[in-house]
Order: structure tokens, then C-alpha cells, then sequence
């Protein structure tokens, strides 16, 4: 997505009880993978509650780049129509990712074992961000990989007309290496091994199983081993997209910390690799009711009810980092009205997000009066049961860092703002309708 646009200042302010359902938007990973897996599959994937944010339009752009022939055809349902494991044609122009660190990595991922070159680039933030976490293995598997100083973007891939099989230890947890080695892996001929040390999200594993893929993980010694064969033929499958926990996240939290509220957020996914916030709200005593838990496109989900009530500071233990990831930043804001210390441990990786996290969310609680400390790779949050507000944020082209101050304001004393919430349309497009309608203050 283009951010030459002008920003857009935000604004939340204290608000009544928040009541309602919030219908949040369909999962962001699992939105990428459905087009990817369309784009690579042979026949029609049909998908429905496709995330309609521009990380997500980015990606669909860029399959239809490479040779799919892809169309929406109605909110949310969208037709691939795939070219097949190794079909992918050369594209014409640059393939612009925009702000998604997901996009451009499984796509690099997805193109580099077949013999066609293209140049990927993005807007500022992901244009900073660390590729030789995925151009690295990508290399091994033969491509030949050009980027800019530092191993960032713009950045040229001549896929490998001759690929070896790959078998990597990932060195930080990343569902995005992961995905990335095991797109390229679909066209190795052989086994394709990935071993992480701690399990991270594993939407690429079970939707390569559902497109016909032979997958397999294992626990060993070694640690998480997902081995895939490579060389099929997958199949084109209908897609139901779950709604994504990370979006629920922020009306959840607000009805957790503007006093009488409660809502319902339906149909959200609580795959356990995506589960590490409600896991930890459960333990500082949030009033979180699971209701009709089912199975849905392959997915655990529920329907979520969620009550305000005191909250106490609990610390977060660094294995379950990688199972809350992107939710971070909202949950040093609900820390923020806890009593007492709230400390999340093992979260370097925040530092490499759409923005430094840690520096972003440190910066934008203390100009609202909460107090933070912060390590490389910790940060804690000082809950006081309520929040001074009255300050501006600095988001820093990031989604979560906006819709985190925006949250923040709705329960603070005085408002809150963001210098620029436009990237909320990354990841959550209806983001403000949403929480207006729940009787949020915010715009
Ligand atoms: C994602 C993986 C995570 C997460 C991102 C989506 C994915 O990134 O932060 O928003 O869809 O695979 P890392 O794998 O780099 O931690």
C-alpha cells in the first residue's frame, strides 16, 4: 500500500459501556494463504470471508502477476483460479507488497524454485524491515537473490530452474520463514524439512495438507519438525476464512477495560498457535466466556463474550511468545489499567515488526502517564487501574500501534489521538465503524 498519502490524525475518547457484537474481519495469515495456495493449486479455489485489507489486495495483485487469474465476486469471496506447483509466469512490472512483512515473504517463498525472475519492493516500514531471514534459506534451495544494503528491499529473485530440497532450523521463531521454506519446498523435488524450536502459528501446514500436500510434524529432540514432500499436485479447495483473533483482540480488549461493558465477537479462530493473548487475559482474571466452540475451514473458533472487571499484572513467559505475537502492543495497553506489574518476556521480535513495537508502545504509554521499562527483548508495564491519556501517539506506519492508542483513549481520562491511523486499513478496514458502533468515542 502507498503511504504518500497524507496521514490521518485519530482520535478516542472516554466512552460509555461498549455494547453489541463485533463482526471483526476474516483472518490476515490465513487470507494470504488462500490466494497463494489458489494461485499454486490446479482448478478452482473458491474463498469465502477473505480479510479485504491491503495487505491481503496486495496479494492477490501480485498472484494474479504471476499467471492466476484471480476475481472477487461478491464481500469477501473471491475465485483463484491456479496455475499449478511450478506454474508461475515471469511478471511484468515490480510486485509492490506494500506494508506486508506476510505477503512478501511467503511470496518470495512461493516463486523462488521456479525459473522466473522479479523484483519485490514495499513502502517505507517494510522497506526497513530484515529479508535475510527468508532470502537466505531461499538461496539454498538454488535461487540466485539480489537486495539493497542489509539485506532489505527492493530485492530481485531468479528462481531456481534446478532446486534442491531443503532442511533448516529456523534461528528465530517465524511462521513466516517457516512458510516461506515450505512454499519454495512445493517445488523441490524430495523432502523439504523445517525444524523450529518453539511452534509458531501453523496455518501453512494445515492448508497445504487441505490442498493435497503430503505434510507431517513431529516433537523430537530437535525440536518441531515439519517435513513436506515435494512435487504435488495440489488441488484447488473452497476456503472458509475463519475471523482473525488479532483483530478480535482490540474490541475485546476495549470491553475489558471501558467499565460496564460487554460484547460478543463471533467466529473467531482459537487455533491454539494464535491463542497466547486469551490464554494470558484468562490469567489476569478477565471475564472471557468461549461459547459454541466448533470447527470451521479446518479451524478451531468460537464465539467470544466478554466482560469489563478488574484485571491483575501477570508476567508472560517467553515460550508463549510466539503464539501471541502480534498481540503485544494491545495487551501493554490492557496491562496498562491492571493493578500491578505486567512483565512479557522473549519479545525481541517486536523490535522487527511493522514498527520497533517495544520502542513504539514504550514511547506512546508514557506520554499518556503509564509507566514502562523495557529490555532488548522484554518490556513491562506498570498497570495502575487507570490511565491519564491526553497525548499523541506516534504509530509509525503500523497498524496495531494505531488501533492499540485508539483503544487506549476510549478508557483513558482524557483523549488520546494517533498522528496517522491510516494504516488500520493494512489489517482492519472497517476498524472505526466497528468500534463506533459499539458506542466507541473514537475518529
Ligand atoms: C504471520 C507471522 C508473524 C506475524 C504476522 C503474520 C504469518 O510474523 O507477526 O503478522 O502470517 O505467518 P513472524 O512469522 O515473522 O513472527
Amino acid at each position: 500500500m502507498s503511504h504518500s498519502a497524507e496521514p490521518r490524525p485519530m482520535t478516542a475518547k472516554r466512552s460509555g459501556p461498549l455494547t453489541g457484537t463485533a463482526q471483526v474481519p476474516g483472518d490476515k495469515s490465513i487470507s494470504h494463504r488462500a490466494l497463494i495456495l489458489g494461485a499454486m493449486s490446479v482448478g478452482e479455489t473458491r474463498i469465502t470471508g477473505l480479510l479485504e485489507g491491503q495487505d491481503v489486495l496486495d496479494t492477490a495483485k501480485a498472484m494474479a502477476a504471476f499467471g492466476a487469474q484471480v476475481e472477487r465476486t461478491g464481500p469477501g469471496e473471491w475465485v483463484v483460479n491456479g496455475v499449478g506447483v511450478g506454474g508461475f509466469s515471469e511478471p511484468e512490472g515490480v510486485i509492490d507488497c506494500g506494508n506486508s512483512g506476510t505477503g512478501v515473504r511467503l511470496i518470495m517463498g512461493a516463486m523462488a524454485t521456479t525459473p522466473i525472475t522479479a523484483t519485490f519492493a514495499g513502502d517505507a516500514s517494510l522497506s526497513r524491515r530484515p529479508m535475510a531471514r527468508v532470502t537466505d534459506p531461499l538461496a539454498e534451495f538454488g535461487a540466485c537473490i539480489t537486495t539493497r544494503e542489509g539485506g532489505r528491499l527492493p530485492i530481485t529473485i531468479q528462481g531456481a530452474a534446478d532446486p534442491v530440497p531443503l532442511r533448516y532450523r529456523t534461528p528465530v521463531a517465524s511462521a513466516q520463514i517457516k512458510s516461506a521454506i515450505l512454499l519454495a519446498g512445493l517445488n523441490a523435488p524430495g523432502d523439504t524439512v523445517v525444524i523450529e524450536a518453539e511452534p509458531t502459528r501453523d496455518h501453512s501446514e494445515r492448508m497445504l495438507a487441505g490442498f493435497g500436500a503430503t505434510i507431517t510434524t513431529e516433537t523430537t529432540d530437535e525440536g518441531h519438525v515439519i517435513t513436506l514432500t515435494g512435487r504435488p499436485e495440489l488441488r484447488a479447495q473452497p476456503v472458509a476464512v475463519p475471523r482473525d483473533p488479532s483483530s478480535a483482540a482490540f474490541p475485546v480488549a476495549a470491553a475489558l477495560i471501558v467499565p460496564g461493558s460487554e460484547i460478543r465477537v463471533p467466529g473467531v479462530s482459537r487455533n491454539p498457535t494464535r491463542d497466547g493473548l486469551y490464554v494470558t487475559l484468562l490469567e489476569m482474571g478477565a471475564d472471557i466466556r468461549f461459547e459454541n466452540q466448533r470447527e470451521e475451514g479446518g479451524e478451531p473458533v468460537a464465539d467470544l463474550v466478554v466482560r469489563h472487571g478488574p484485571l491483575k499484572g501477570v508476567s508472560v513467559p517467553a515460550e508463549r511468545a510466539a503464539s501471541m505475537i502480534d498481540e503485544f502492543p494491545i495487551l501493554s495497553v490492557i496491562a496498562a489499567f491492571a493493578e500491578g506489574a505486567t512483565v512479557m518476556n522473549g519479545v525481541a521480535e517486536l523490535r522487527v515488526k511493522e514498527s520497533d513495537r517495544i520502542d513504539a508502545m514504550a514511547r506512546g504509554l508514557e506520554a499518556n502517564g503509564v509507566r514502562v521499562e523495557e529490555t532488548r527483548d522484554s518490556m513491562t508495564v506498570h498497570g495502575a487501574g487507570s490511565v491519564p491519556g491526553g497525548a499523541v501517539a506516534v504509530t509509525h506506519l503500523d497498524h496495531r500501534i494505531a488501533m492499540s492508542f485508539m483503544v487506549l483513549g476510549l478508557a483513558a481520562d482524557a483523549p488520546v489521538s494517533v498522528d496517522d491511523g491510516s494504516p488500520i486499513a493494512t489489517s482492519f478496514p472497517d476498524f472505526l465503524p466497528l468500534m463506533q458502533g459499539l458506542g466507541g468515542d473514537l475518529g
